[in-house]
């Protein structure tokens, strides 16, 4: 899949005759592209966009300018059937998992929606792969009869992973499918996602406000802010050679468990606040947007102010 240019605007609306004052820049000129199989971070402090780049690209909202472009074929803001190839193959689980699974339907119903839309089975081989479903990702099998409201948030968020990949698409996009759980049962949901991955060759597009929770998870990652994406990398890059500030910021905010190092720890933080004190037109134009990605290297881009740096050196 690729992601071209992608922008979503909201129209603010205000006065008396409730005009278009305003827009929320929600995503604001975002360039993607997913490879199949591989793992994709998105990661932003709330409010950054993440869940309108997901939900804009299985056309739950629309696009106000920029491509998506799927296999080659153009699917931007396609009044789309809901049986088409395109449905079928990117599911996304949903932030919310009280919300997003209505509460007065069985588990049996919830799972096989997407696969009554998609494939014609009989009653038996529908019950019978929604077992299969369950099992994938440890659910007891009395589980098919009952509500989604009889379950715990890590069992509901389990079951949104049966449903996404019940039609065994080619990119789910996980919108923050632990955030709501414990540690325990994160890792939990995470292995199950694993090893979907590993048995289907899916791609994941994993959204989180947190790169503690993702770094297992991803091959490449996005740091988001206000709509646009500050740097870009591998695994590596992110976590070890950091380079924009907000993404050194997120990464001192990951808690550490870990007493011998915590005063090392400790005088990061206070370094990186100070490093973002003193540099921010390195970081933020006199607008305080986001400057254009430029590459660092073949596969590490970052956001800054090109000629900050030259002065600089
Ligand atoms: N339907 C809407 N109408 C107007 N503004 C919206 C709408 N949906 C989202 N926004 C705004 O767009 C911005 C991005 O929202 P979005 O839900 O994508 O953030 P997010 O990164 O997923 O945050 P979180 O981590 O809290 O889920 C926010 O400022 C939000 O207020
Ligand atoms: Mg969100």
């Amino acid at each position: 899949m690729q992601i071209k240019d992608l922008k979503v605007h909201y129209p603010i609306r205000s006065g008396f005759w409730n005009t278009v004052t305003d827009h929320v820049y929600a995503v604001d000129g975002i360039n993607l592209e997913i490879e199949e199989g591989k793992t994709y971070g998105l990661v932003g402090e709330s409010g950054s966009g993440k869940s309108t780049i997901g939900k804009s690209i299985i056309g739950l909202e629309k696009i106000t300018s920029g491509q998506v472009i799927y296999e080659g074929q153009d699917v931007t803001n396609k009044a789309r059937k809901r049986t088409s190839d395109y449905n079928r193959n990117v599911q996304m689980i949903f932030q919310d998992s009280m919300s997003s699974l209505n509460p007065r339907k069985r588990v049996i119903d919830i799972i096989s929606e997407p696969l009554d839309n998609f494939e014609r089975l009989s009653p038996d081989e529908t019950k019978k792969r929604v077992m299969e479903l369950l099992d994938i990702v440890n659910m007891p099998e009395d589980a098919l009869y009952k509500y989604a409201h009889e379950f715990s948030g890590g069992q509901r968020q389990r079951i949104g992973v049966a449903r996404a990949v019940a039609t065994n698409p080619k990119l789910i996009i996980a919108d923050e499918p632990v955030s709501a759980l414990d540690l325990s049962v994160q890792a939990q949901v995470l292995n199950f996602m694993k090893r979907i991955q590993e048995e289907y060759n899916v791609s994941y597009l994993f959204i989180s406000h947190d790169l503690g929770v993702v770094k297992h998870m991803c091959d490449d990652l996005a740091i988001m802010y206000r709509g646009r994406f500050v740097e870009y990398g591998n695994k590596k890059d992110i976590y070890t050679n950091p380079q924009h500030i907000y993404t050194k910021r997120l990464l001192s905010a990951i808690p550490t468990i870990d007493p011998i190092n915590r005063k090392k720890h400790k005088a990061e933080r206070i370094a990186v606040e100070k490093e973002y004190e003193m540099n921010q037109d390195k970081f933020y134009d006199p607008n305080g947007r986001v400057y254009d990605l430029s590459p660092l290297t073949e596969t590490h881009q970052v956001a800054i102010n090109v000629n900050s740096v030259k002065e600089s050196d």
